[in-house]
């Protein structure tokens, strides 16, 4: 008993843990920044959505995909406004990487088909397509309308579909002049823990993720022995664009330490937390991982919600 006891008394209070926290993330941040360009996207013709926000995981990820030597990144985002930013800040930083950016909703059926073909017009394939376009909603159900509900699951949802659809049929043209000898390629979704367990989101916004998780699994299988691969992210609570006013407020209040109190770890994430998945499944270090929802969460989906010394 007395053992329990003192693990129980040895556990940091909030405030302690959300300084270790932002120094651990901190550190993450800087040696990311630090590592050695990699080539484990060596060539290969890429497309990511909603890469627009300048904190967001699109934008993470792109910056990532670049760092690992990717070859041509096509960049979409609805919104305009930080997108030659990002073109610079990549062709700066790694001039060997060709980026074109898209201003486009990525549940269009047009412009999701038309950069597939691009990228087959101009490079000759296509390996990886990252659909991480999303919007969250803030509404309890008996105040959500049939509009709201719909528009979840056409910008979430149909968005990946339609990156499946079209995508995997440029995986498939092979081309030996631009060493593609057989059908193949990588297709990544952001979904959401939402998209796994309620707690995490709105009613819409977690079907909608749901979804998501189900067109990983239901796509993998109807695209079988074509060496595409579809697989999607679910990430915990991370601070971004979708989240920032959250993290803000709590910041205001002094309350900044509860932030992602609720998983094993303790602590909240960073984008560059989910761009290094999407670096693994977008890279041929994933060859074999196929049709699953891999969360990056911190535990947050494993676990009843924590109560930090409750039980111990
Ligand atoms: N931040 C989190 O805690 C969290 C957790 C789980 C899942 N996600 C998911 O991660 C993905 C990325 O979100 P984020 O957290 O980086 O948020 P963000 O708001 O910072 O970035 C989302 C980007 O998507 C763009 N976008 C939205 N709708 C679009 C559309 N129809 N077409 C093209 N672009 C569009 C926005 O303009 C924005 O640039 C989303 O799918 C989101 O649902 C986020």
């Amino acid at each position: 008993m007395s053992g329990y006891n003192k693990t129980r008394h040895q556990q940091p209070s909030a405030e302690e843990l959300y300084k270790v926290t932002t120094a651990r993330l901190q550190k993450i941040q800087s040696q990311l920044a630090d590592a050695p360009q990699g080539i484990r996207l060596k060539d290969k013709i890429c497309v990511i959505t909603g890469v627009g926000s300048l904190k967001g995981i699109g934008r993470a990820t792109a910056i990532r995909f670049a760092h690992e030597g990717a070859k041509h990144l096509y960049l979409i985002d609805f919104d305009g406004t930080n997108l030659p930013n990002l073109k610079s800040t990549i062709e700066t930083t790694y001039p060997d990487v060709k980026v074109t950016t898209l201003q486009a909703d990525a549940a269009d059926e047009a412009a999701i088909s038309g950069v597939c073909e691009q990228a087959l017009r101009e490079e000759g394939r296509l390996d990886v397509f990252y659909a991480n376009a999303g919007v969250a909603s803030r509404n309890a159900l008996a105040d959500t309308s049939a509009e709201t509900f719909m528009n979840s699951m056409r910008v979430n949802a149909l968005s990946c579909f339609l990156a499946v659809k079209y995508a995997s049929a440029a995986m498939k043209k092979t081309n030996p002049s631009r060493g593609k000898e057989n059908s193949g390629g990588s297709i990544i979704m952001t979904a959401s823990t939402a998209g796994l367990r309620s707690g995490a989101g709105t009613v819409d916004y977690s079907a909608s993720k749901a979804a998501v998780n189900s067109i990983a699994k239901t796509s993998a299988y109807q695209l079988q022995k074509t060496d595409i691969r579809v697989n999607s992210i679910c990430p915990g609570l991370i601070e971004t664009g979708m989240t920032g006013e959250t993290f803000e407020y709590a910041r205001q209040r002094g309350s900044a330490g509860k932030i992602g109190q609720l998983n094993p770890m303790g602590r909240y994430g960073i984008p560059e937390e989910i761009a290094q998945a999407a670096v693994f499944l977008a890279s041929d270090d994933s060859s074999y991982v196929n049709g699953q929802n891999i969360a990056v969460d911190g535990g947050l989906s494993a676990s009843h919600p924590v109560a930090p010394g409750r039980w111990v």
